[in-house]
């Protein structure tokens, strides 16, 4: 069948995309407004070469050490301002980590991703860049956009997706959404930062091929068309070349990609003077001192690195100066904007959430549940009323408030009878109290009063906390060694439990004045990782009675830190569910669930399985969730799981429940958004941006354990679904998949021919027919993949090449037109290559549910090769 006719170009240049300001001389296609901004931009370009000339080399020099751990040094003398970075990626969590200074929590990068809408992540960005305009912060330390190359990946939460063009796409809008507020994004870690098993020092060895087609790939589209302003190079090494030194980030990165931003080092991975400095790092973090602070104007007066390359270092930080605003007279591009940042119960925050959970499982539509018509309700789990939000590490932010689901399903159901049970805990360590049990024995005032002691023992510094885990990143009070906590704890239940603490070095608990436990844990060698942002617990069994009050006092002597993370230090402090409590938690459980018309089980991951810092060993969830989902179904048919993990986990019990909803990090959102689901206010939006997995056993690639320092990415290509397609085996929900409260159908593909002549894209589209062909308002993604299963070169079986979100009533059709980028039919062999001859388009809602097919044909000649296309 003759369809129609494209051309399928080589070219895959995004250069002048909107959002990005032009280099000097660049043709400029923006409004009145955006134009401004990019005269503002050019003079202020014009003049950093001026003032470059007239800074001093030591002046220059400084500059490339950040002043602070989040802050890069001013100069007067230029009227360059303070630069300040945060963290990122999922909020803006500013200079200190404190709960006197709040934040928003936006959904996990799992669960935007699984919106498969660069509209949604370019909101998300807007939020983001609103939030850190009210901060002051100029740039935000993300989006994540390493790949989820193995389910074990400890940070997976935080990146978005196994598949390198969903990655991209999401990396796009968040950078755009961003940056289109005057703040500046930092796509990270650049590259081959996929798991966390010894991130410092891991060489990871990637063949030539995967590393352009997946892990470059979202890279090269958040510089080329995202336009992004700095980049984040990344601990680990690939190839034998640590990335911080790396040949990539002159040659690729700013040669081949023309990447005009700042290379912004991790905190800490800059660990030499003139190689990293002759590879095209920039700028290295934390500060005040690093090893360029210490030797880079040495080397330079020894000619060891050339003057050009700190001036073009520096030229590049006041270009990024310029761009958020902190140059000279050049106002902030945000200045005049009058939309202030969303208030913490922004219903953007909740649709993001709703958009971003995922329906895996619905029998029977024991979903949505008929609010009307139920008497009671079971709602289980520790995460029903303390639902994680977010994971752990630096993706950390402290929120104003979280939206419990047993909360609001309380005030959701005035009428039904809610029987709450907590089943099982979430974490192995200790869950720290919370503010309504803890005061502070010196103002009365709910909290904690922290006091640092130097090493004769005298207070450094005393303050009131309202918080039981508390980090420093750099900002403990100096002169110190020693930090003590004391409070008056107020049990709220009569129970048998454990108290104790999570640090890393040596702590003592006191109760009323006994020594209560006493722990030395030997500090993690990976620094700031698990050992600082998730630190072990200990802890010993205690008797509580309610309100019976005892004064807690917690001394812990802190390790230094080493050279990057001085003035470091996490410590927390609370109660641990002891091991023989099950039997009696089951029980209860059952009770609740055997007497209720439905029952919602909320099991989830905590801070100590999905963290930065160190992979899952497991993909179990913690605790005796699994055994407490068996009981609960046991007793009752309408059991809705509800998993609350940043990233897959086993659910073994799959298919003895009714639904299963997996709602990722959700953000602080997190009940209102799952109460909307669950009653049927809402369609869960999601689609799983990653393949789920029955088994760790099962999953083709799961490796992250170095060998020698060596992590082999030997599977090349088959990453994900590649790999599961590969083997020929069905992981237990497929990449793609999510259902809602509707039905669809797909009618028609044809190849179309998108667009013409705005000489921007040289690429394809295809237009699909599709119907809701259900009795309600919904939403489905199409998604669009290629194979080419004569080819010449290794390939996939099948490989996402575009997809599209659509939103129709009940009964009606539309025709949407989704783009195939040129890009993704081609393949790297020491350059893009367009192998000649047929693609099949193979069109479905998820990448093994296929429902129609289509083919173009791509034949390449010199310039901008015309493709014959057909499809069907
Ligand atoms: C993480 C980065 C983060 C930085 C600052 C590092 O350990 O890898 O993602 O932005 O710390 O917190």
């Amino acid at each position: 069948m003759h369809a129609s006719r494209f051309r399928l170009g080589v070219r895959f240049w995004y250069a002048l995309s909107v959002g990005r300001l032009p280099r000097i001389g660049a043709p400029v296609h923006h409004s009145p407004r955006d134009t401004a901004r990019a005269l503002e931009y050019a003079d202020a370009v014009a003049e950093v070469d001026t003032m470059i000339a007239g800074l001093p080399l030591p002046a220059k020099v400084r500059l490339l050490t950040a002043a602070t751990t989040w802050r890069v040094h001013e100069d007067p003398t230029i009227g360059l301002g303070p630069i300040v970075v945060s963290d990122g990626p999922a909020g803006v969590r500013g200079e200190v980590w404190d709960e006197r200074e709040p934040s928003l929590s936006l959904p996990s990068g799992t669960c935007l991703a699984s919106t498969w809408d660069e509209h949604a992540a370019r909101r998300y960005g807007e939020i983001l860049a609103a939030e850190a305009r009210q901060r002051g912060v100029h740039v935000v330390l993300g989006p994540t956009i390493n790949l989820h190359r193995s389910p074990l990946g400890g940070r997976s939460f935080e990146a978005f997706s196994e598949d390198p063009l969903l990655t991209a796409r999401m990396g796009v809008g968040y950078v755009q959404g961003l940056q289109s507020g005057g703040v500046a994004a930092s796509p990270k870690h650049f590259v081959g930062n996929d798991s966390e098993t010894e991130r410092f020092t891991v060489d990871a060895r990637i063949d030539e091929r995967a590393l352009r087609e997946l892990y470059l790939a979202p890279f090269e589209t958040v510089v080329k068309e995202g336009g992004a302003w700095t980049i984040m190079s990344a601990y680990n090494g690939v190839n034998g070349a640590t990335m911080t030194e790396h040949p990539m980030l002159r040659s690729v990165l700013k040669e081949e990609w023309d990447f005009d931003g700042l290379v912004i080092s991790d905190w800490g991975a800059v660990r030499s003077v003139v190689a990293s400095a002759t590879a095209a790092q920039d700028i290295v973090f934390p500060g005040p001192t690093s090893p360029w602070s210490e030797g880079l104007q040495q080397a330079v007066e020894s000619g060891a690195v050339a003057e050009a390359d700190i001036d073009e270092k520096v030229r590049r930080l006041l270009v990024l100066a310029a761009r958020v605003g902190v140059l000279g007279s050049h106002p902030a591009p945000w200045a005049d904007q009058s939309e202030s940042a969303p208030g913490p119960e922004d219903r953007d925050l909740r649709d993001l959430a709703i958009a971003g959970m995922v329906l895996l499982r619905n029998e029977h539509h024991t979903l949505p549940l008929d609010g009307g018509n139920i008497g009671s309700l079971a709602v289980i789990g520790a995460s029903a009323d303390a639902p994680r939000i977010q994971g752990g590490g630096s993706a950390t932010v402290m929120p104003h408030r979280v939206s419990s689901p047993l909360a609001v399903l309380r005030s959701r159901l005035p009428n039904a009878r809610i029987h709450d049970s907590i089943g099982s805990p979430v974490t192995d360590g200790i869950v720290p109290f919370a503010l309504r049990v803890v005061t502070d024995p010196e103002t009365g005032l709910a909290g904690v009063r922290v006091r640092f002691l130097d090493e004769r023992g005298a207070v450094v510094h005393s303050e009131r906390r309202e918080s039981c885990h508390l980090v420093w990143l750099g900002n403990a009070p100096a002169g110190a060694g020693v930090v003590e906590i004391d409070t008056i704890f107020t049990p709220d239940s009569t129970c048998r439990t454990e108290l104790g603490f999570a640090v890393e070095g040596e702590a003592w608990l006191w109760l009323d004045g006994a020594l209560h436990h006493h722990a030395a844990m030997v500090p993690d060698p990976e620094g700031l990782g698990a050992g600082l942002l998730s630190p072990r617990s200990s802890s010993a069994p205690i008797e509580l009675a309610k309100g019976v009050p005892m004064r807690l006092r917690l001394r812990y002597r802190y390790p230094s830190g080493g050279e990057f993370f001085s003035g470091s230090l996490s410590v927390g402090l609370g109660t641990r569910t002891p091991a023989d409590a099950r039997d009696r938690m089951l029980a209860d459980a059952v009770r609740a669930a055997a007497s209720s018309d439905a029952a919602i089980v909320v099991v989830g991951t905590s801070e100590q399985v999905e963290s930065e810092g160190r992979d899952r060993a497991d993909l179990r969830l913690p605790g005796w969730q699994d055994d407490l989902v068996e009981a609960v179904a046991a007793v009752n048919q309408r059991t809705v799981v509800v998993v609350n993990s940043g990233a897959p986990v086993e659910l073994p019990w799959a298919d003895r429940v009714g639904a299963i909803i997996a709602t990722w990090f959700p953000g602080q959102a997190a009940g209102d958004a799952l109460a909307d689901v669950l009653l049927g206010d809402s369609e869960p939006g999601g689609r799983l941006p990653v393949s789920w997995p029955a088994a760790l056993a099962s999953v083709p690639v799961h490796q992250v354990t170095p060998r020698d320092g060596v992590l082999d990415y030997a599977e090349g290509l088959h990453i994900g679904y590649r790999a599961w397609l590969q083997r020929g085996i069905r992981p237990l929900y497929t990449f793609g998949h999510g259902l809602g409260y509707t039905d669809w159908s797909i009618d028609t593909v044809t190849v179309a021919d998108p667009r013409s002549g705005d000489g921007l894209h040289d690429d394809g589209a295809c237009a699909v027919t599709v119907t809701n062909t259900g009795a309600r308002r919904g939403s489905t993604v199409v998604q669009v993949y290629a194979s080419r299963p004569d080819s010449g070169v290794e390939r996939p079986r099948r490989w996402l090449v575009g997809f599209r979100r659509v939103t129709l009533d009940p009964g009606a059709q539309a025709r949407i037109v989704i783009d195939l980028p040129a890009r993704q039919f081609a393949h790297w062999d020491g350059q893009w290559t367009w192998e000649s001859g047929t693609f099949d388009l193979e069109v479905g809602f998820s990448v093994m549910d296929v429902r129609r097919t289509a083919s173009v044909s791509c034949a390449p000649d010199d310039e901008c090769p015309a493709a014959e296309t057909y499809g069907g």
